[in-house]
């Protein structure tokens, strides 16, 4: 029997309500593969630990997750208890930079039985690589003078190595899919990181010569990926414009309750996370309503990431097929309760 340690992070708001609840579905996987067995060190880091312990974790905290398979995480951050930039730098930036999860996976893709706003969304698939280690996610700059002369200042970072290792990961994976990459920018406003960017793309797309490329304003691929999602399949963007764009690939496909994503280490030194697009949505903590799709298609994921893609596929059939029957919560359109949606899949891959 494989042992396999997942580190789980539930956080804070819908992120507590819906972790604990997904962990009986892993259970399941795990006895229908009969090969593997999942163990879990849940650690209780979010704001509420903050304002008992002074930090979102403790001192050896990246320790312990540093030497877990994997890490499972819910959603960060209580504005009301404590400001955001200090919950969020505290334990999810930190967790992703100190474990050098550099890629963020980001699929949006056109689920049957789930309402897109659009009216013809045809069969949309595409997914977007993020930058996930600076960019504008960056700590330079500072807050000088005050009053009406005050100046806040924020440089982004952008590195030849993370640019180039982004992208590259994104040819790869365009490689795999249907050769088709598209390059998010913004070099028409932004005169010193975006023609970067743009020349980095162009000098990787010069190794790639079977992958069909092109760059498009962040502004414009906003536009497309609402007027046309279909004609995309693989983006390649930086940390903000990869985060923007993928809270509209939620929405294109109906919700931000459903959309999944990945942390991705590299180097092997480090265990990947693998945590919802959404947050801890303050307001719909407590009434039981909270979507909990996004979750366990990052779980599929974190599954395929393990090598476990058997599993991953059985999880993301039960996902589909449930949401097929109308089995869905509040944001879907439906009126079924997170726990009713949890109990389906989880009797289904049951049966399976
Ligand atoms: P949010 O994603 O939490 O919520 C945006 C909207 O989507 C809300 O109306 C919410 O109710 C809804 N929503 C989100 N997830 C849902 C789900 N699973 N089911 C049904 N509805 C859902 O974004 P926000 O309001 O900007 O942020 C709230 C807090 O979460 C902030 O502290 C923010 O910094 C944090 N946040 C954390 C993460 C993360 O940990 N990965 C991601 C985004 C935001
Ligand atoms: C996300 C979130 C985070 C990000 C925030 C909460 C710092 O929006 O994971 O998409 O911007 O990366
Ligand atoms: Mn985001």
């Amino acid at each position: 029997m494989k042992k396999t340690t997942l580190s789980v992070i539930p956080g804070d708001g819908i992120g507590k309500e819906i972790v604990p609840a997904t962990l009986k579905i892993l259970d399941t996987l795990a006895e229908i593969d009969g090969g593997i067995q999942f163990e879990y060190n849940q650690y209780p880091w979010s704001c509420e630990y903050y304002l008992e312990h002074g930090v979102m974790m403790p001192d050896d905290g990246m320790t312990k997750l540093q030497q877990s398979d994997a890490i499972y995480l819910g959603a960060v951050g209580n504005p009301k208890l404590v400001p955001d930039h200090i919950s969020l730098w505290g334990l999810l930036i930190k967790i992703r930079r100190e474990c050098e999860q550099v890629i963020n996976i980001r699929p949006a893709q056109y689920i049957k039985g789930v309402k897109s706003p659009l009216a013809e969304p045809n069969d949309f698939n595409f997914l977007v690589v993020r930058e996930n280690s600076e960019g504008e996610y960056s700590e330079v700059g500072g807050r000088i003078h005050s009053g009406s002369d005050e100046i806040a200042i924020q440089n982004a970072v952008f590195t030849r190595n993370a640019t180039e290792r982004t992208m590259r990961y994104a040819f790869e994976l365009a490689n795999k899919r249907n050769g088709q990459l598209t390059s998010a920018t913004k070099s028409n406003g932004i005169v010193h990181s975006m023609p970067f960017w743009d020349q980095v793309f162009q000098e990787l797309a010069g190794e790639y010569p079977d992958i069909k490329t092109q760059s498009n304003h962040i502004d414009a691929l906003a536009a497309f990926l609402v007027s046309k999602p279909d004609q995309f399949d693989v983006i390649v963007a930086s940390n903000l414009f990869g985060d923007i764009l993928t809270d509209l690939g939620a929405a294109v496909m109906g919700s931000i309750g459903i959309a999944p994503a990945a942390n991705i280490n590299l180097n092997g030194k480090y265990p990947s996370m693998f945590e919802p697009v959404h947050g801890s949505a303050p307001d719909i903590i407590g009434q039981g309503i909270a979507n909990p799709i996004g979750q366990l298609w990052t779980a599929k994921m974190m599954l395929d990431h393990l090598g476990l893609e058997e599993l991953g596929g059985l999880l993301f059939r039960a996902i589909k097929e449930t949401i097929a029957e109308g089995i869905k919560t509040k944001d879907l359109g439906g009126t079924s309760t997170m726990n009713e949606v949890i109990n389906h899949i989880h009797a289904k891959i049951k049966s399976y």
